[in-house]
């Protein structure tokens, strides 16, 4: 005899991924791919990947390393040739001093942050976030039983971190200061006076510092300062392949910090993941060690779409400052609707253009455009929008 289905069952899901939200960036993109499965011709501004073709000498890499049969369990932090390559890039790029054991690779940097941030959070504990900040920071926070608190930063100051507001939502249960420069989705760079200043309170108060800087060679006008050289001891450094070198599929990313912490990551990463792919590892150690040349191709690729994209938005009335890094632009939409809900909406079905609202980056009245697309796409989208 068997027992008869129970219709009315539904596994009972944990409070905490009922704490997690929905994003409203995947509600977008499945909109825009709706529409563009039924036929609808729409131009996506929405995606948050270079488009260039990962560099040829990584490729082959990752060829010779399947022949060469790299394709077996790894340690869980990572090939020590991969993480020695991080380290001398870390020492050449960014003047940092890690050793290869001071290095962690997870699946993509979004792995490393989730690491980080379960092996520092307790419960209530503040994390401080300028804003408009990247997404997923204040959902991994929450997840990992942390409470974000939002640092504003405004558009008439280029969303440059006022270090004094940033010091004032200091509160005892603080533990830790997320930077993310160049950033997304406001395309910010932090100048070395503010990272001075983020270093010097984090050394006051005793509190970490987690630096995103995956962002780091897409800066225009600028060199990119890693806060890590004010305070090592107090900062982990997250980095990955993703943006850099055009890599978002082959998921390598990495954190470099104070040992004990890293060593907290790499517990977490065993006992979930493990390593990141074998033949990734391999490849992004190829890439690491040497993309100057793409670097620089991708760089100006990505000045021109912005300089284009910057000034055709102000001139359609929407907008627009400009950013000195990343390949985001935050645009006012108020002309087309106040609510960027709406905007996004109006921008999609009437122009067909897929846009992000700035809803869950807390950017109110504004939509972010990713310009990692050809010059080609920006002047399409221009003129579809002059129509609204
Ligand atoms: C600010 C920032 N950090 C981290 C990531 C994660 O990159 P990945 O997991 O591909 O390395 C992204 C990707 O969009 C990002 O924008």
């Amino acid at each position: 005899m068997t027992t008869p289905p129970d219709t009315t069952f539904s596994p009972r899901l944990s409070q905490q991924v009922q704490r997690l939200r929905p994003s409203s960036t995947i509600a977008v993109t499945s909109r825009a791919l709706e529409m563009q499965r039924s036929g609808i011709d729409v131009l996506s501004m929405a995606a948050g990947e270079p488009d260039f073709d990962t560099p040829a000498h990584v490729v082959a890499a990752a060829k010779q390393a399947i022949d060469a049969g790299k394709t077996r369990y790894t340690q869980v932090q990572g090939i020590p040739e991969l993480r020695e390559a991080i380290a001398a890039k870390l020492k050449r790029e960014n003047g940092l001093n890690y050793t290869a054991e001071q290095v962690t690779v997870g699946n993509g940097g979004k792995q490393s942050l989730f690491n980080a941030f379960f092996a520092l959070l307790d419960p209530g504990d503040e994390v401080l976030i300028p804003a408009p900040y990247w997404v997923s920071y204040p959902e991994m926070v929450r997840f990992a039983g942390g409470v974000p608190m939002a640092v504003t930063t405004r558009p008439e100051d280029g969303y440059r971190l006022d270090v004094d507001v940033l010091k004032a939502a200091i509160t005892p249960r603080t533990k830790l200061i997320v930077l993310n420069s160049p950033g997304n989705p406001t395309g910010a760079v932090f100048p070395e006076a503010t990272l001075r200043a983020v270093a010097e309170l984090a050394q006051q108060h005793g509190l970490t510092i987690l630096t995103d800087e995956m962002y780091e060679h897409i800066i225009y006008d600028h060199q990119h300062v890693s806060i890590a050289r004010f305070a090592p001891e107090h900062t982990l450094t997250v980095n990955g392949a993703s943006k850099a070198y055009a890599m978002t599929g082959w998921r390598i990313g990495y954190a470099a910090g104070p040992l004990p912490l890293v060593k907290a990551m790499n517990a977490i990463q065993g006992q979930s993941t493990s390593n990141a792919s074998s033949v990734s590892q391999w490849a992004a150690a190829a890439a690491i060690a040497d993309s100057r040349e793409f670097i620089e191709m991708a760089r100006g690729k990505f000045q021109e779409r912005r300089d284009r994209i910057v000034a055709g938005l102000n001139a359609l009335g929407l907008p627009t400052p400009t950013p000195d890094g990343a390949f985001y632009v935050l645009a006012d939409t108020t002309r087309i609707h106040a609510d960027e809900l709406e905007a996004t909406r109006i921008i999609l079905d009437e122009a067909r253009v897929a846009v992000v609202p700035g809803t869950d980056f807390l950017a109110p009245g504004r939509v972010r455009l990713s310009y990692a697309t050809s010059l080609e796409q920006i002047g399409a989208v221009l003129e579809r929008l002059k129509t609204l």
